[in-house]
């Protein structure tokens, strides 16, 4: 019998194949049981009839745990009505292991229960469709740059000075001697370029970051293209070429994923050249303006006749569930049926509180600071497509960024919001060329000028303008999938006090 997977079942319509996977889900009628088999390549159902020839495991797989691991081999049908768009009707099954008392069922379990579980956890469907996507993402980030002429240059993981911010390094014993984890590659890639013209990096790079945020994670990916004689505009037009090329990937690839997500992919359609340009000071006008204010305070008379509602149901179904009489399918549908509304409630909590505090960071937006997250999430959602956000003052970003010649105080640097509220997903920059305006920036910045000396020599010798970018794989991957939590964009998750498993 050929062994299949079930991706493949398409091409087997009417012929006997065995499948190998795990039980997902398993319900029986008597003389029918249902198994649902995954695979790793998809979903399928497999029925098992009371009849002779099943006899020899007929009994066994009625009492068959999920996640136990077996071989199943039968007729496929094509049904459309079916998960995955076929069914086995099956013949033969060889169980491999079985599997008792899985912790993970189809009842709700709180999320800290999951994220212990994280290495079950992304055997679940929602959470395979997610890293199926990254998979993708993850094979077209390459793509992209290979197809391009850059050229990979891999950089190190132990880095001996900072490449941003000082505050968010992770230090390491290197034999006696404190080096850092890499919060970027960017440095090494500006050498790179140097010598390869286009090149890219990409790997795991580590932040500090004590905010607990939907945002933030201690370990992401990050690819990071650096282009020798390039400007700010070059940089811009990369990174919104690459960008398309993203997004029209995944739609072809992983519709069925982002549909089973729930994305709405007439969103990610829209993502079309040109993106928006502003300034730092047009976004400052936006935030202080009277658009700002009135989304949120839209926002905020949409979240609160929200809160009040679901309040009301969570009321309604916990009485419910106090009441005699239901059935056990019934109470496990209001169990998890609250279990959703009370996350939503806590959510909805969450911003109720936090508006107000946006509308003020919002309209007393210094317009010489840095964006926060929520101003992020207010230009991004006043735009219909990405936003490039180019010229912040200086004094908010790091060293290496070109000063803008015809103001001193900012600088050319881009960062890219993502639509509907996610936020930045790329920073970039042109890079400073000029070796005495770089050497009263790092002397600025308070950074030891000897740990710099091979990255000063960059513009000692053929030093020319040049620039890059950054994009975050997860922050992307949240964006594309319409998460709201970054922690689900990434096999194991490391943030701020979890580490495990
Ligand atoms: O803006 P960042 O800090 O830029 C750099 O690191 C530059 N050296 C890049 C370059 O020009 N070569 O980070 C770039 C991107 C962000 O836009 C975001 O997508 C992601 O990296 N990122 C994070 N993702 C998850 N968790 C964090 N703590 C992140 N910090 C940055
Ligand atoms: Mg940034």
């Amino acid at each position: 019998m050929p062994v299949v997977t079930i991706s493949q079942l398409s091409k087997h319509v009417g012929q006997e194949v065995t499948l190998q996977g795990w039980l997902y889900h398993r319900r029986d009628s008597g003389k029918l049981i249902f198994l649902v088999i995954r695979d790793g390549s998809g979903l399928c159902q497999c029925v098992v009839a009371k009849g002779p020839e099943t006899d020899a495991f007929f009994e066994e797989c009625k009492r068959l745990g999920q996640e136990s691991s077996l071989r199943v081999t039968g007729a496929v049908r094509a049904d459309p009505k079916q998960v995955g768009g076929h069914e086995l009707t099956v013949s033969g099954v060889e169980i491999i292991h079985k599997s008792e008392n899985y912790p993970i069922t189809n009842k709700p379990h709180g999320i800290d229960f999951l994220m212990k579980n994280r290495h079950l956890h992304f055997r679940s469907r929602r959470q395979w469709a997610i890293l199926k996507v990254r998979a993708t993402l993850v094979d077209e980030i390459r793509g992209y740059f290979n197809r391009n002429g850059y050229t990979l240059i891999d950089t190190p993981i132990f880095a001996p000075a900072a490449g941003e911010g000082s505050q968010t390094l992770f230090s390491v014993d290197y034999f006696g001697e404190p080096v850092y984890l890499a919060q970027t590659g960017q440095l090494y890639v500006e050498a790179g370029c140097m010598a390869f013209g286009k090149v890219y990096c990409f790997g795991p790079t580590f932040r500090a970051e004590k905010s607990k945020t939907r945002r933030h994670l201690t370990e992401f990916w990050m690819v990071e293209p650096e282009i020798a004689y390039a400007d700010l505009n070059d940089v811009i037009g990369v990174a919104e070429d690459f960008i398309c090329s993203i997004v029209q990937r995944v739609i072809r690839d992983n519709r069925a994923e982002l549909e089973f997500l729930g994305r709405d992919i007439a969103r990610l359609e829209t993502v079309q050249k040109p993106f928006h340009r502003i300034t730092h000071k047009q976004a400052a006008e936006i935030l202080r303006g009277p658009k700002a204010r009135e989304l949120l305070d839209r926002d905020l008379t949409t979240k609160k006749a929200r809160l009040d509602e679901v309040t009301k149901l969570i009321g309604e179904k916990e009485t419910q569930e106090k009441g005699q009489g239901l059935k056990e399918w019934q109470r496990d549908k209001l169990v998890a049926e609250l279990a959703d509304l009370r996350e939503e409630k806590d959510d909805l909590d969450t911003d109720v509180r936090n508006i107000p505090q946006h509308i003020e960071l919002a309209a007393n937006f210094d317009p010489d600071g840095d964006l926060g997250g929520s101003d992020e999430t207010i230009i991004s959602r006043l735009h219909d497509r990405p936003v490039f956000v180019t010229h912040y003052p200086k004094d908010c970003k790091a060293f290496y960024m070109k000063q803008n010649k015809d103001d001193s105080s900012r600088v050319n640097n881009v960062d890219m919001l993502a639509p509907d509220g996610y936020g930045e997903i790329i920073g970039g920059s042109q890079r400073e060329d000029n070796l005495d305006v770089l050497l009263h920036r790092l002397h600025e910045e308070g950074l030891n000028e000897a740990d710099y000396e091979w990255y000063l020599d960059l513009r000692r010798y053929g030093s020319v303008p040049h620039g890059g970018f950054g994009l975050g794989v997860e922050r992307t991957l949240a964006w594309l999938c319409g998460l709201k939590h970054i922690r689900e964009t990434i096999p194991f998750p490391r943030m701020m006090g979890k580490f495990y498993p």
